[in-house]
């Protein structure tokens, strides 16, 4: 995730190599990144705290509380900290950096890598001054919008994050029908990202039209569309990806809770 955001920022001409310090647990995969770069790597994070301003969280959840434990009191006011990190609320996050109050929470997608991600943003208290900096650093990588940090923000990560891989799980299925009907895989592969990307992006030129009147217009009654998507609503296909989505939604409330402790 970091990889996708830096190399975004750094694209997008909004920060300058000589700007962004990194550090990571494992050396080399930190040094071949600032190769690649031109970012500083620092050898630890106390070090990189010490050094910097803005302060980007992005391990995983359940490396969170050994990664902070030993480097919470190096941080101060001064600080502005962006927690990347799925579950973890900007409640816990003041819990575990009790010296800054500026936290802000970010969920982003995989799609940071080429500035297409949805990206939702959760302020403290009192970082609201800091909104436009805020959209304009990140604006590089995708769609900013303000979120608050509760049912909205979880909403994301699973829709608009874990969507990302929902969305290719469906892609794959389409690839697959059309593979059992002559195509290689390859050509089954480009018709099926080229069909949800003509769909998006018609749906992206028509704001003014919602999903119901988009199917309205391509499908026309008794016809081939119609026929599929009537057999759709009866397998109650909707139901079983609201079911998936809670399940997803569970798992990041487990996460959470397994980046606040050690046990
Ligand atoms: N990937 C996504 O699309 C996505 C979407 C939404 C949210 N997120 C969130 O973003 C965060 C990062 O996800 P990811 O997919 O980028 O994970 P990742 O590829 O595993 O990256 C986490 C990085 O943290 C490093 N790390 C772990 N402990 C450390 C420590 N004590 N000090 C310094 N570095 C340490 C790891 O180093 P090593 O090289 O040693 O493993 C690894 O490079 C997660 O919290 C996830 O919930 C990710």
């Amino acid at each position: 995730m970091t990889q996708a955001i830096v190399s975004t920022l750094l694209r997008s001409g909004q920060r300058e190599p000589n700007e962004i310090s990194a550090s990571n647990r494992t050396e080399k995969k930190l040094q071949s990144f600032a190769g690649e770069t031109g970012i500083h790597a620092v050898a630890n994070n106390e070090t990189l705290i010490e050094n910097s301003d803005i302060v980007f969280l992005a391990v995983k959840p359940q490396d969170l509380y050994a990664t902070l434990e030993p480097i919470a009191s190096t941080f101060d006011d001064h600080h502005i900290v962006v927690s990347l990190i799925a579950g973890v609320s900007l409640h816990d996050l003041q819990n575990l950096l009790p010296n800054t109050k500026n936290h802000l929470r970010v969920i982003a997608n995989a799609a940071s890598r080429i500035g297409e991600s949805v990206v939702g943003v959760a302020l403290s208290d009192g970082v609201e001054p800091l909104w436009s900096s805020v959209e304009e650093i990140l604006s590089p990588i995708g769609k900013v919008v303000l979120v608050d940090d509760g049912d909205q923000i979880e909403a994301l990560l699973v829709a608009t994050s874990s969507g990302v891989g929902f969305v290719f799980e469906l892609m794959n299925y389409w690839q697959e029908w059309l593979e059992e009907r002559g195509f290689s895989p390859r050509e089954a592969q480009d018709l099926t990202t080229h069909t949800f990307l003509g769909a998006s992006r018609l749906a992206q030129n028509q704001p003014e039209h919602s999903y119901e009147e988009l199917i309205r217009k391509v499908a026309s009654a008794k016809g081939v569309t119609a026929a599929g998507l009537a057999s759709i609503r009866e397998l109650e296909i909707e139901r079983a990806l609201r079911i998936s989505f809670e399940k997803a939604s569970l798992r990041d409330k487990e996460l959470g809770a397994s980046a606040k402790s050690i046990d």
